[in-house]
């Protein structure tokens, strides 16, 4: 997070004096209104819903694209849980693709694994590490098969100049705790497309988005669920959007002054990064995980895998044990979902490079003269 201070406490404390809490009191005026046009102008893309959770975006995008009973869905083996957990609690089957040293989706192991029932591709933007955009929707159209981006780790992000969630179909953002923006839970799609916009809007309202002041909804309804925002979090996003690109540069000149000492120390090896310009990230990488605990051992580091948790594939319980609320609603138990794995030989190649693999924390706002002490220091 790019901090957090009055501007949000006077924003919040508007919003309660005026006893305006839901979007339906705030109307095209009110915070998440604002909020979700500042979201969709600055990423560049035609809407923007905001919602309670990144983990809601990401239903409200398989619901829009239609996802299913016995459809497939790949995602990249290195991403919170929530990303397969959504198209598992649709009935649909969520296959993994390798990552490449970069971190982010393998372009040649996703083309291997694309199969007749693959409706949708979900790429993982991780700790702000854009995926390789160009070959991955070179992949996809070539197939005719719609990306989904989660931009949860990486809202603002951009590559090759584009904002991170404006590339695929749909965008997905988190505004949790850990984000680069927060309003303590919270989240957001993005679209250019009008209809899958409807849909997501019918989803997240359940079913019957029918508020006066808003565009009419062109499709007709059908059965959705509640992952509305309040006006307290559009409130909070509101200001925090304005920390978002100052936060960001200051960032990015943080990871380039690091990356620069640490290449210029020539101890470690900067895993690769498919927009190096922009990058707001940075992390160090081994031949080998026993190169890394070697070095690990003196200088009491840990690798990615060790400390990511549920990020890690292989920790991620109820798909590992293949278990939904009731049988007849798991992907797994069907003809279709019975081959579908994720033990440690699913995606060996993940599993090896993020034990060879470490974060470097690069404060955002640490004066840079300590950036670059503590990276000769490293
Ligand atoms: C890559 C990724 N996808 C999805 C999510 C889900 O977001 P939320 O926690 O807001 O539901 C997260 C959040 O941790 C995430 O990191």
């Amino acid at each position: 997070m790019f901090g957090i201070g009055e501007a949000e406490i006077n924003a919040v404390a508007d919003t309660i004096r005026r006893g305006i809490l839901t979007r339906f009191q705030g109307g095209t005026e009110g915070y998440l209104a604002r909020s979700e046009r500042a979201l969709a102008e600055k990423t560049g893309v035609k809407h923007a819903l905001m919602v309670n959770s990144g983990t809601s975006a990401l239903m409200c995008a398989m619901v829009a694209l239609g996802i299913g009973k016995g459809d497939e869905v790949l995602i990249s083996a290195y991403t919170w849980i929530s990303t397969p957990l959504a198209p598992m609690l649709l009935q649909a089957i969520p296959k993994l693709v390798e990552v490449d040293e970069s971190l982010t989706m393998d372009p040649d192991d996703l083309e291997r694994k694309i199969t007749p029932r693959t409706r949708a591709i979900v790429v993982i933007h991780m700790a702000n590490r854009p995926c390789d955009m160009a070959r991955i929707m070179a992949v996809a159209e070539r197939h005719g098969i719609p990306v989904v981006e989660d931009a949860c780790q990486a809202v603002g992000g951009v590559y090759r100049g584009r904002r991170l969630g404006s590339i695929g179909r749909i965008g997905c953002f988190s505004f949790n705790n850990y984000k680069n923006i927060s309003c303590g839970e919270g989240g957001a799609i993005l679209t250019d497309d009008d209809e899958l916009f409807d849909r997501a809007r019918l989803w997240h309202d359940a079913g019957t988005f029918v508020q006066d002041y808003d565009a009419p909804v062109k499709i007709p309804f059908f059965a959705g669920q509640d992952y509305r925002a309040s006006e307290i979090e559009g409130a909070l996003i509101w200001e925090q959007l304005k920390r978002l690109d100052p936060g960001l540069a200051m960032l990015r000149e943080r990871v380039k002054l690091a990356t620069d000492v640490i290449q210029q120390e020539g101890k470690y090896q900067i895993a690769p990064h498919r927009d190096p310009e922009s990058a707001a990230s940075l992390a160090i990488q081994f031949e080998t995980p026993e190169e890394f605990a070697r070095v690990a051992a003196k200088k009491n580091w840990k690798n990615i895998h060790d400390t990511a948790g549920r990020h890690v594939y292989t920790n991620w319980t109820p798909l590992v044990e293949k278990r939904t609320y009731r049988d007849d609603i798991n992907p797994f138990l069907t003809e279709a979902g019975r081959n579908a794995s994720f033990d440690a030989d699913a995606a060996p190649r993940t599993l090896d490079i993020l034990k060879r693999t470490m974060y470097v924390d690069v404060p955002w706002d640490a004066p840079l003269a300590e950036i670059e002490r503590m990276m000769r220091d490293l």
